[in-house]
């Protein structure tokens, strides 16, 4: 099904305001997200927090239900966690390493992922190794089979890197890690909202991601999955009692399911939230949400290309909704600030959020422009009218 954008736009209010192409910083809340989160919020106030978590109970333990759907695992796979890198590390520092482990990942790895590799290679010994790039710039899938070894503890990836339009490729990836019955950790929070993620597909042992990027959700939610037969492998880096009950005066059994790598204390009401923003995006369809927010960011690849003085640096053999750019002359925040300036939202990458990318491709930072299903073609238009006066006049703009 085509999305209907006049109702997606009315049902977006931030549309009134903003040009958005920020939705892979943080997308805007549509309504029913927004409603969710705020009734929630009045009923805590109204009739106690616990009171009305007993009270919602069926509808927030519902959110499990909606994760599971999303990515195509089964609701004791699930923790919910306040955001991506929460649940990247529960998953990371619950992997056992020893010293010569190695650890394997890719070019595009986003920043808290690798300085937690470096933590951990410090703590035990164990050795990060970097999996070359292919001719398109995605992770090379013959290089990964060639550098796999026994010593290989585990592969993690970034599925969609915060800084360009590149998706490695996580199917082949799994495949390989699979065959060699290696842990795959998949960094999915860029991904999760704008493409499909299918965990069986991808045959990924941990995946986490975000609720407010390309999922619309609200801020501070995130979620882990953990493949059933993965669970024992793993070692919950910390515990509270609800991921594990207190037995006996000197024991603790962890729970039986992925929510052993949950806190006791939650935010219901963005956790309904984010149940919303999953529910919201599978009845648009997520094929249909890729296939226009891919589209929209094509044209604008296209159309940025296309003006002197802007250079487009998206790599992959598939791009998706994430377009990152830079003007000649024109300083990515200085740019970003024009931009802003004139209501239409932006981010820039820099080095430091994937400085081994960034590096190889002799880059320090990209403006980072992410539409999505709700931005129109009007919108697109008027974006590259003021990139163009950007580059027009670089001089005059940059200081704005
Ligand atoms: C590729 C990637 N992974 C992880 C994260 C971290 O997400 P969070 O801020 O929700 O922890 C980001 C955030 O930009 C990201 O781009």
């Amino acid at each position: 099904m085509a999305i209907d954008l006049d109702r997606a736009r009315a049902e977006t209010p931030g549309c009134r305001t903003v040009l958005h192409f920020n939705n892979a910083g943080a997308s805007l809340m549509p309504a029913p997200v927004l409603d969710t989160v705020v009734e929630y919020l009045n009923l805590e106030a109204t009739i106690g927090a616990y009171e009305a978590e007993a009270r919602e109970a069926a509808r927030i333990d519902a959110v499990y239900d909606s994760v599971a759907r999303l990515v195509n695992a089964r609701r004791d796979e699930i923790a919910l966690v306040e955001h991506a890198t929460r649940a990247w590390d529960l998953a990371f520092y619950a992997v056992p390493l020893g010293p010569g482990d190695r650890i394997l990942t890719a070019v595009a790895e986003y920043a808290a992922n690798y300085v937690a590799f470096l933590h951990v290679a410090r703590r035990t010994g164990a050795t990060i190794d970097v999996v070359p790039n292919d001719e398109h710039g995605q992770l090379s899938v013959d290089a990964l089979r060639d550098m796999l070894d026994e010593r290989v503890k585990l592969v993690a990836i970034t599925h969609v890197p915060t800084n360009s339009g590149l998706v490695n490729p996580a199917a082949e990836i799994g495949r390989v890690t699979r065959e060699a019955g290696v842990l795959f950790l998949l960094d999915a929070c860029q991904s999760v909202g704008q493409m499909p993620v299918d965990v069986d597909a991808i045959g990924c042992d941990m995946l986490s991601a975000t609720g407010r990027k390309f999922l619309r959700g609200p801020r501070g939610t995130g979620f882990l999955y953990v493949r059933r037969d993965a669970l024992e492998r793993l070692e919950p880096p910390m515990i509270d009692h609800h991921g594990a009950e207190w037995v006996a005066r000197d024991r603790f059994a962890l729970r039986p399911d992925a929510r052993r790598f949950e806190n006791w204390e939650a935010s219901y009401a963005t956790r309904l939230g984010l149940g919303a923003a999953i529910d919201y995006a599978l009845e648009w369809g997520i094929d249909a949400i890729r296939e226009r927010s891919w589209q929209l960011a094509d044209a604008l690849r296209k159309r940025l290309s296309a003006l002197p003085g802007v250079e487009v640096h998206d790599v992959g053999a598939e791009r998706c909704a994430i377009v990152t750019f830079t003007v000649a002359g024109v300083d990515a925040s200085a740019a970003k600030a024009a931009l802003v300036a004139d209501a239409m939202n932006v981010s820039v990458s820099d080095v430091t959020s994937a400085r081994i990318d960034f590096e190889a491709r002799a880059l320090h930072s990209v403006v980072r422009a992410s539409p999505h299903y709700f931005n129109s073609e009007d919108e697109l238009d008027r974006f590259v009218d003021a990139v163009a006066s950007l580059a027009r006049e670089p001089l005059g703009r940059a200081g704005v």
